[in-house]
């Protein structure tokens, strides 16, 4: 639940969805929320609510990682955000620098800020939530490292979540599908608010569910993946999966 005493850290805060968690959590009554962003932003909003602590962090720049460690040592709910996507697929020219340019900010990121944020999380006894992407269970062609990052990122939130639930943190994997925000624009299909994710993301706070899938798309994915053969091919046949054998 979300209330005075949470004091969450949102990295990618200037846009899309990371702009979207700062706006909810703190509609939703939030002590203090770190907008970290890689840029200096000028917004008003920053000005106007107190609440808001303006933070320089590039997730990649491990020395920011530490200095927005020591600046911020109240978290209480820190929200890995940032993400790229160069929509590369395995053979494209760009493809190296692409892929570890994502597997940097995607992965490697997510575990810096682990690191030096989990500290603060354990005393607070608070929860991290890693944001994926339902690309993190299947592959998409076109996006083949976009995927391989996200999955390695999921591996990493189940590691974590292992390691620190014993010390009373929670770690989630968010994975939506296609969300309206600037990373799909040029995706022409139904795409999710980030209103829907974000406020998906925070009611799943308080349940038991570290794995969260937002949208149909990948609630369906993820119950395709969960179901055996016998019964994706008793669908595929419209017959229930005991008379399909
Ligand atoms: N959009 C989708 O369809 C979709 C679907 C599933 C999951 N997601 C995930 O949702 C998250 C948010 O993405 P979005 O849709 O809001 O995309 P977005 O509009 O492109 O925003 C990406 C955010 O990440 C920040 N960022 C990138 N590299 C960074 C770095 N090195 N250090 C700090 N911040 C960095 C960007 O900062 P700048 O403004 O400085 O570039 C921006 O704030 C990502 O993890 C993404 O993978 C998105």
């Amino acid at each position: 639940m979300i209330d005075k005493h949470t004091v969450a850290l949102v990295t990618g805060a200037d846009r899309g969805l990371g702009a979207k968690f700062v706006e909810i959590l703190l509609a939703q009554g939030a002590g203090k929320v770190y907008a970290a962003t890689r840029r200096p932003v000028k917004d008003a909003a920053h000005s106007v609510d107190r609440r808001i602590v303006p933070l320089l962090l590039d997730v990649t720049d491990p020395k920011q990682v530490e200095e927005a460690a020591g600046i911020a040592p109240d978290v209480t709910l820190l929200i890995n955000n940032a993400g790229v996507n160069f929509q590369a697929s395995a053979l494209s020219a760009d493809q190296p620098e692409h892929a570890r340019m994502e597997m940097e900010v995607n992965y490697f990121a997510t575990l810096s800020m682990a690191k030096a944020f989990s500290p603060h999380l354990i005393a607070a006894r608070g929860a991290m939530v890693n944001i994926l992407s339902i690309l993190a269970r299947v592959t998409l062609a076109p996006m083949t490292s976009l995927c391989a990052s996200k999955a390695a990122a999921l591996r990493l939130t189940e590691g974590l979540d292992a390691e620190l639930s014993p010390h009373g943190v929670r770690v989630f994997a968010v994975m939506p599908g296609a969300i309206d925000t600037d990373m799909s624009r040029g995706y022409e299909g139904d795409k999710l608010s980030t209103d829907d994710v974000v406020n998906a993301t925070l009611a799943a706070l308080d349940g038991g569910e570290r794995e969260v899938y937002v949208g149909q798309m990948a609630t369906g994915v993820a119950r395709m993946l969960a179901a055996d053969r016998a019964t994706i091919q008793a669908q595929i046949i419209g017959v229930s999966p005991t008379s399909a054998d």
